[in-house]
């Protein structure tokens, strides 16, 4: 018997989640499970993080979550619990599978043409730092996080997981020619990780390109990694190649807490009405169970929901005009009814899941770096509604060109000093480009912050960021144009 936290969830979660513990409990499942207070009502009584201690508790002691949607008030500035949940327990890896099933038609599966693809999406870092702010009152800057011991984790994540399945290949979405640090980064980690999986063919894809390649070619594809932001438009592109997101799957894998849930929403238009699709969840389930080398239960109910879908059995969601529509009661009671005899579960199968010991502090993750950093400028984000010739003139007369030069102004990242072009339309908002101009070319931090303060009566400081240079490289990117 394996102890797991189930939050039933909002909405239709309750309607859902009821369904498929029962098909789970009648499919062999050893599971104890342990219901624990999470989602709105739980908001409403005051718990900010939409979870009472003793529930947090609980999932970090058993080390996995199997949830139902849940509904984020609106207002009052809180924060997604499903976001918090994956953040706060680092379940660095979302795994969605998307898979044709018999009985639910898409363009493809009435092509002929299977589609079987595993994204594992990034899952902490990215635009999903929600790291944002108004600069001015015109401009709003949200800063992206790609981290190398972040980007290592779910690379090495996807080509474990690659291997136990013996894929064939693993490709990289990204964006890494836009965006050469970021991406590149991501991508970087990537190729450093596939060296140690030389059986698995690993290649890329610009992410624009991927969404046109799934599209056209669906079956070319096997497992995908990508960043945060582009694997959650992804998935839900791969979502719609078989069905919608009613049939997809999601796991939220950490190396000591992992989340089970199903992908769609709390559906409050159809809440309490038998209506809800379960096969989301149902499937998820059946992630869970081979997480924790369940793996004949997770079989069994794969198995019996084909053969429900194949016998035209479905909820209303499915839009289809044949068959025979039923509610969720009735769905979940035609797959019991199809289960084969349920198997105890069997001892002998391999437990993926890792030994679960609670940490004793926050885990470091940095990676070793031998070579040398230094500072060797500063970008300026200032507010001005000058032309950029008069932004220039201004900062060109106040700076010692003993010790900093003016390398270029951007406006939107596009240059507009020294040179630039009159086309160029421009916002109230600067990136202001100063390096060191000394012999050495770098210099102290504080060195940067005598600068600052000797600017600062010129122009109100939106942000300030240092420029780098690892092993003599330039660390940042250049302005379009520069
Ligand atoms: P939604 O997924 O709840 O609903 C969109 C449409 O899909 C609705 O027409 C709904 O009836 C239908 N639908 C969704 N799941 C279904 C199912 N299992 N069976 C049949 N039909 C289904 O998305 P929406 O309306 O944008 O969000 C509603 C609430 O859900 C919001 O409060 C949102 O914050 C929350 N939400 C929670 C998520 C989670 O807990 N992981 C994910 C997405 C939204």
């Amino acid at each position: 018997m394996k102890k797991i936290a189930v939050a039933k969830g909002d909405g239709i979660g309750p309607e859902i989640m009821d369904a498929v513990l029962e098909i789970m409990h009648h499919a062999g499942a050893q599971l104890e499970v342990q219901m624990v207070n999470m989602g709105k009502q739980w908001y409403e009584k005051g718990f900010s993080s939409g979870m009472t201690p003793e529930s947090k508790e609980m999932v970090e002691s058993y080390g996995i979550l199997f949830k139902g949607p849940m509904e984020t008030p609106k207002g009052g500035g809180m924060k997604s619990i499903n976001v918090t949940a994956r953040k706060v327990w680092s379940t660095y890896a979302n795994k969605r599978i998307f898979k044709s099933l018999p009985g639910v038609k898409t363009i493809f599966s009435e092509a002929g043409i299977p589609i079987d693809i595993t994204i594992v999406r990034e899952n902490i870092e990215d635009t999903y730092g929600g790291i944002e702010h108004m600069l001015t009152h015109d401009v709003a800057l949200c800063r992206r996080f790609i981290t190398r011991p972040g980007s290592m984790q779910v690379h090495r994540y996807t080509f474990e997981m690659a291997r136990k399945k013996n894929a064939k290949k693993v490709t990289c979405g990204h964006k890494a020619n836009i965006m050469k640090i970021t991406d590149g980064l991501f991508l970087e980690c990537f190729y450093e990780v596939a060296k140690e999986y030389p059986e698995i063919k690993a290649d890329d894809v610009i992410v624009d390109d991927l969404a046109m390649k799934l599209v056209v070619k669906p079956n070319e594809f096997d497992i995908i990694v990508l960043p945060n932001l582009q694997g959650d438009i992804i998935s839900d592109l791969c979502a719609g190649l078989v069905g919608g997101l009613g049939f997809a799957p999601s796991a939220n894998i950490g190396d000591q807490i992992s989340i089970f849930e199903a992908v769609h929403g709390t559906a409050p238009d159809i809440t309490g009405q038998n209506k809800a699709n379960p096969t989301s969840l149902l499937l998820s389930g059946a992630m869970l169970l081979r997480h924790i080398g369940q793996n004949a239960a997770a079989e069994n109910i794969e198995n019996a929901l084909i053969k429900t879908l194949q016998d035209g059995i479905h909820t209303p969601d499915l839009n289809k005009n044949e068959g025979l529509v039923v509610g969720t009661k009735e769905f979940a009671a035609a797959i019991i009814q199809r289960l084969s005899d349920s198997k105890p579960y069997a001892n002998n199968e391999t437990h993926s899941i890792p030994s679960h010991a609670k940490p004793t502090e926050n885990l470091m993750m940095e990676t070793k770096f031998n070579g040398t950093a230094e500072i060797v400028g500063v970008d300026l984000f200032i507010e001005s509604n000058k032309i950029p010739v008069q932004v220039g003139q201004i900062l060109e007369d106040a700076i010692d060109h003993q010790l900093w030069k003016l390398v270029t102004i951007s406006n939107r990242g596009t240059q507009v000093y020294p040179t630039g072009s009159i086309y160029t339309e421009c916002i109230n908002q600067y990136r202001v480009r100063i390096e060191c101009a000394t012999k050495h070319g770098t210099c102290s931090q504080n060195e940067i912050l005598e600068l600052v303060t000797k600017l600062s009566p010129l122009f109100k400081l939106c942000s300030i960021e240092m420029l780098m240079s690892y092993n003599g490289k330039k660390a940042y990117s250049l302005a379009q144009g520069q």
